[in-house]
């Protein structure tokens, strides 16, 4: 595992998301209500660019560009179809100031 620098706390604010790359790896990295969770930008359906889409950050959802899956950010979990699978999600944490991400 590695920690990956995505941005200071204020440039994420509650409501917004931010996109940050990994090597090969892309990931969103998300403000719920102060509280940041991570999902991979892979949508589990056909790899649509999922944090790309739409955030509804009252209730914690992504949804999917392609063919509107939502998926809870908390969990990674697919809410509704066409995705039926789980995407992978990552550990956030505060230090410093700087809103930082485990990465493989
Ligand atoms: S690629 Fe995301 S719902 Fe189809």
């Amino acid at each position: 595992m590695a920690q990956l620098t995505v941005c200071p706390v204020e440039e994420l604010p509650p409501g917004e998301v931010k996109i940050v790359r990994a090597g090969e790896l892309a990931l969103g990295v998300y403000n719920c209500d102060g509280e940041y969770f991570a999902l991979e930008d892979r949508c589990s359906h056909d790899d649509g660019p999922l944090c790309e889409g739409d955030f509804e950050p009252a209730e914690c959802i992504a949804i999917c560009p392609r063919h509107g899956a939502r998926f809870d950010v908390r969990t990674g979990r697919a809410l509704t179809l066409p995705a039926y699978l789980p995407v992978d999600t990552f550990d956030v944490t505060v230090e410093d100031g700087m809103v930082l991400v485990e990465v493989p």
